[in-house]
């Protein structure tokens, strides 16, 4: 029961460090990312944390991110700025890392050729 019991545990932690929930479905209140859309799920994230800074005449690094293709496009390094260690200042947004959820569903959503869904 024990081992059980450690191995589950094992599991549901895996799932913010690995990619596990590409292999079991996800736990009630989990993270899902079997499916990712990039207009319900990508969108609000970027929206709510990146596009004040990354949209307009002079986007924040010369970058935008307000559209599917610019999105996609910049995709390898919007997931290595994403991931980057809270104190690392080319963190993205700086001093505020997004929720894992959130980073496991852009890498899912990567992973799956980030289509326009
Ligand atoms: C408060 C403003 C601000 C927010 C919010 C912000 N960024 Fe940035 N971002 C910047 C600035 C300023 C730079 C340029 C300096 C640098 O490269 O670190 C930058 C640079 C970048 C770059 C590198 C651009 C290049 O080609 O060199 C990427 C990728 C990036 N941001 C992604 C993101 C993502 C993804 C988010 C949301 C999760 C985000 N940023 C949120 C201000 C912001």
């Amino acid at each position: 029961m024990r081992l059980l019991l450690l191995s589950l545990l094992g599991l549901l932690s895996g799932c913010y460090y690995d990619n596990e929930q590409d292999l079991y479905p996800p736990a009630p209140g989990g993270c899902d990312t079997v499916a990712v859309s990039y207009n319900t799920e990508i969108v609000p994230i970027m929206n709510s944390r990146c596009v004040s800074c990354h949209s307009g005449g002079f986007p924040a690094g010369g970058l935008a991110l307000n559209t599917h293709a610019l999105v996609s496009g910049n995709i390898a390094n919007i997931i290595d700025r994403i991931k980057r260690n809270p104190d690392d200042v080319l963190l993205m947004p700086q001093g505020a890392k997004l929720d894992p959820c959130s980073i496991q569903k852009i890498e899912a959503w990567a992973r799956q050729g980030a289509p326009n869904n």
